[in-house]
């Protein structure tokens, strides 16, 4: 398993493709129950092209008027989120082993032409709790970065099936994604392959 920094491990193939495909039905049972949602930047009211929804007790929203935060309910059908699947629980325990259950599944949605701009994840009070991402679909060129935007980044391709956990000193490094390789995919899992191109998990604990 690579360090790529310290704190910053990436697990390539941590999901076999069975397990890809058990997520990707459970997945698919959540979105069914918490629709995608398009959420806006805080202020500038833009539009995100990545489509979002959430699993879990917390789910992470954002909008022009109240900007980036953590909410119990859907932002459109105002129903608490759908639980997170035991597999991610469980994959929490076997890669952070953090003793406390994360919080909060944010599940972004990625067509081939999306993107997540560099940014930290820090609208936690927790950040002793690393962050554990899990990837299906599509390749994606993603960036990590450094404690500062202006950073030197460095790219790596993430898979379908890679895990990746920031945490430590990496816990709040600058990271994103600047390209979805839908040559090079894996098309994602039946259930979910209506949706877009890559699909990814970010496991955190909130409070
Ligand atoms: C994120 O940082 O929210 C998403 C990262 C990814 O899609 O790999
Ligand atoms: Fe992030």
């Amino acid at each position: 398993m690579p360090e790529l920094a310290p704190g910053a491990f990436h697990y390539p193939g941590f999901l076999d493709e069975a397990a890809q495909a058990a997520l990707a039905h459970d997945i698919a049972e959540v979105v069914a129950a918490a629709p995608l949602y398009v959420s806006t930047m805080p202020k500038t009211g833009a539009p995100m092209s990545v489509r979002m929804t959430n699993c879990g007790p917390l789910g992470w929203v954002s909008d022009k008027e109240k900007g980036y935060r953590y909410e119990a309910r859907h932002p459109a059908t105002g129903a608490p989120w759908p639980p997170m699947p035991q597999a991610l629980l469980d994959a929490w325990t076997q890669l952070t082993g953090y003793p406390k259950s994360p919080e909060a599944c944010l599940i972004n949605v990625y067509d081939e032409n999306a993107r997540m701009g560099l940014h930290q994840d820090r609208d936690e009070a927790d950040f002793a709790a690393p962050i554990l991402s899990l990837s299906l679909g599509a390749d994606c060129r993603f960036k990590l970065g450094g404690a500062r935007r202006a950073d030197k980044a460095i790219s790596l391709i993430l898979s379908s099936g890679d895990a990746l956990v920031l945490s430590g000193p990496s816990r709040r490094r600058f990271h994103g994604v600047d390209k979805i390789m839908p040559w090079l995919a894996q098309p994602l899992p039946t259930p979910l392959a209506a949706l877009g191109a890559r699909v990814n998990l970010t496991l955190r604990r909130v409070n």
